[in-house]
């Protein structure tokens, strides 16, 4: 591996291998989603906390001081919406000139597997893959379900990543499954990180998917709406970034939530 594809993977998944990206591009197909509608003054407070932002060129441009140092995530996906035909008919939304121009340290894009799509995406993550590598810049694939999160199960969770790390992706973001979710990690040959899904209902159950994930081979999160729509989201994110990175168990990251929710009240 080339200097600069190892210099940006390092400076996503930290000296203790494990990694927090906070996604906030929802937005680039449900327009101004819930506690996103001001996407600076949302992330602005979760920033120190994280290892990486995951966004869009738009956000990213409007919405961040360019003085920000935390690696961006280039989400370079797109062209479908919540109101549109299908979610899974995605092309490829940002060349590799911007990518280069906003200083990304990766690009994140979704693949639609077993999708009417599923072909198109994949030749995406390819075409992605090759300009990027030229480039030294680690993609990022995201295994989409659109609607169908009843998709979120370990087999086809498995078959999603493993097929996203073939074809070139140098880090897989999947949703975590209560059953088998080991599974899905070691038929992967590149880091696995989760994804939240729409928002759960207590701290808890996030602290210990979160938690139960990374017990099974994760490398950490890209975690969003279970932060950030949540009522207390630097409570949430500096008791998930505990469990990351100072192995804090559910009931430690729990007991860490309450106190700096004490604080704040
Ligand atoms: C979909 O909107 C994006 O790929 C998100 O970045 C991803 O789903 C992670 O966000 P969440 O934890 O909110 O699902």
């Amino acid at each position: 591996m080339e200097w600069g594809m190892k210099n940006r993977l390092a400076r996503l998944i930290q000296k203790d291998g494990k990694a927090l990206f906070l996604p906030v591009d929802h937005g680039y197909f449900q327009g101004p989603t819930h506690k996103l509608e001001k996407p600076g003054e949302t992330i602005e407070p979760l920033l120190p906390y994280a290892d990486a932002i995951m966004l869009t060129r738009g956000v990213l441009r409007n919405c961040v001081d360019p003085k920000n140092t935390k690696p961006v995530i280039l989400r370079v996906s797109g062209g479908a919406s919540v109101v549109g035909e299908n979610l899974a008919n995605e092309g490829l939304i940002t060349s590799i000139t911007e990518i280069l121009r906003v200083n990304a340290s990766a690009v994140s894009m979704s693949v639609f597997i077993g999708s009417k799509y599923e072909h198109q995406s994949l030749l995406n993550l390819t075409k992605l893959v090759d300009s990027c590598e030229d480039y030294g810049i680690p993609v990022m694939a995201v295994t989409a379900v659109g609607r169908e999160l009843e998709k979120r199960k370990a087999r086809y969770l498995a078959l999603c990543c493993r097929i996203a790390a073939e074809l070139g992706a140098r880090v897989v973001k999947t949703y975590y499954c209560e059953q088998e979710f080991h599974k899905v990690v070691e038929g992967c040959p590149v880091p696995v990180v989760i994804a939240g899904g729409p928002k759960v209902d207590s701290e808890k159950e996030v602290f210990e998917f979160v938690y139960d994930g990374l017990q099974q081979g994760a490398i950490g999160v890209n975690l969003g709406r279970n932060i950030w729509q949540t009522e207390y989201p630097v409570g949430m994110i500096r008791a998930i970034r505990a469990i990351i990175h100072e192995n804090y168990t559910p009931k430690e990251a729990q007991n860490l939530f309450e106190q700096i929710r004490a604080e704040k009240a």
